[in-house]
């Protein structure tokens, strides 16, 4: 009697725990695959991960550059669209790229005429901008190959990768050794965590360079996506996109998406459309909602968090057709958005803005979260 009772209770728990819905902690569904992308010009051999979360998001990242190649995302019906702009082959990112989804460094976005002081000392980097400098110079982080390990956790999946950029590379200073490690979580995010340290005091900004379109990156304009942003305040730019060191509060202005507005409603009246640093609300370098996009037909909305003061939004306003993407897709102009989080624009110079100086004895780490939900 006894052992028929022990018998019941044991077949009543295995049948309960058999019956719960696995946890998403418990998933053994996330997956990571590599494959080769093939070999630099100078012979280094490059490879492309495939990495798939508990529930069939994915996404193609390769260490040329720390390239997001493809993000493959649900729509609203659950069907799943790469919503990247990007290339198919390593020659095509080689070849030409406006950073088509790549890490930018040591420092994204501009430095004026290319030149800082920093402890009394001038440095010159490359003018690869007009006059000015831009995303780290000629041979910026976007076009390294990165060195790959896999990351795997209870809740993602992901790859870390590393480089070390020498002492005065592209006219910096300090051995910079950095870390980005992409994971694509089971709540739909990718996440984006940096981290790294010098050995002389230098400049850093580090930033992802993601074109999206949230209806598909063949589906033309984004002029229609909806964006929503927590930044009272701007940095205004001159002729050349250099901040003027003035903060601007967007009110009453174009530049205000402190309500919801589409992306086209007022870009006429931005003259060479959006290019612009955002002054985020939260400027406590913690994570932090900062903008949300919606795409009205799909349903696709994304939420970019971070620990970054400042963020870029920039319309793909000098896409005009010539970059061939994935699939043959053509992307014309504001085919695509970016959201660059960021200190702000040429901060080297301007000692008024958040310092972006990385101390010997510092450890610079940022965070930018790039999560997918529907409605
Ligand atoms: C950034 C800049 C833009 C442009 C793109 C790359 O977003 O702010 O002006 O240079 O990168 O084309």
């Amino acid at each position: 009697m006894r052992l028929a009772k022990l018998i019941a209770v044991v077949v009543i728990v295995a049948l309960f725990i058999q019956g719960c819905p696995k946890s998403k902690e418990q998933s053994s569904d996330m997956k990571i695959t590599k494959e080769s992308f093939g070999k630099t010009a100078d012979g280094q051999a490059v490879d492309i991960y495939t990495i798939e979360n508990a529930n069939g998001m994915k996404a193609k990242i390769t260490n040329y550059g720390a390239i997001v190649t493809e993000l493959w995302v649900p729509d609203k019906d659950g069907k799943i669209a790469d919503v990247v702009l990007g290339y198919d082959s390593l020659d095509d990112y080689i070849e030409a790229t406006p950073y088509f989804g790549a890490i930018v460094g040591r420092y994204g976005n501009r430095i004026a005429k290319g030149k800082f002081m920093l402890n009394g000392t001038e440095y010159t980097l490359a003018t690869n901008n007009d006059e000015n400098h831009l995303h780290g110079g000629d041979v910026g982080f976007d076009k390294k190959v990165w060195g790959v390990a896999e990351v795997k956790s209870t809740n993602s999946v992901g790859i870390m990768l590393t480089y070390v950029s020498k002492d005065m590379e592209e006219g910096y200073p300090g051995t910079l050794m950095s870390m980005v490690t992409y994971a694509l979580t089971n709540d739909n995010e990718l996440k984006i965590s940096y981290e790294a340290t010098t050995d002389k005091d230098t400049v850093i900004n580090l930033t992802h360079h993601g074109y999206f379109n949230l209806a598909g990156h063949n589906s033309g304009d984004i002029l229609g996506h909806e964006v929503l942003m927590t930044a009272d305040n701007m940095t205004p730019v001159d002729a050349g996109l250099i901040t003027t060191g003035e903060i601007k509060a967007v009110a009453g202005t174009p530049w205000d998406f402190t309500e919801v507005h589409t992306i086209g409603e007022r870009i006429k009246d931005v003259q060479g459309g959006y290019d612009h640093n955002y002054v985020l609300n939260n400027q406590d370098g913690s994570l932090a909602l900062a903008v949300t996009v919606s795409e009205p037909t799909s349903g696709r909305v994304m939420e970019v968090l971070t620990t970054e003061p400042g963020m870029q939004f920039y319309t793909g306003n000098f896409l005009d057709g010539s970059n061939v993407g994935k699939g043959g897709a053509v992307y014309n102009l504001n085919n695509g958005f970016c959201l660059e989080s960021q200190h702000y624009p040429d901060s080297p110079n301007k000692p008024e803005f958040p310092s972006c100086v990385l101390k010997t004895d510092d450890t610079y780490t940022q965070t930018t979260i790039y999560k997918f939900t529907t409605k």
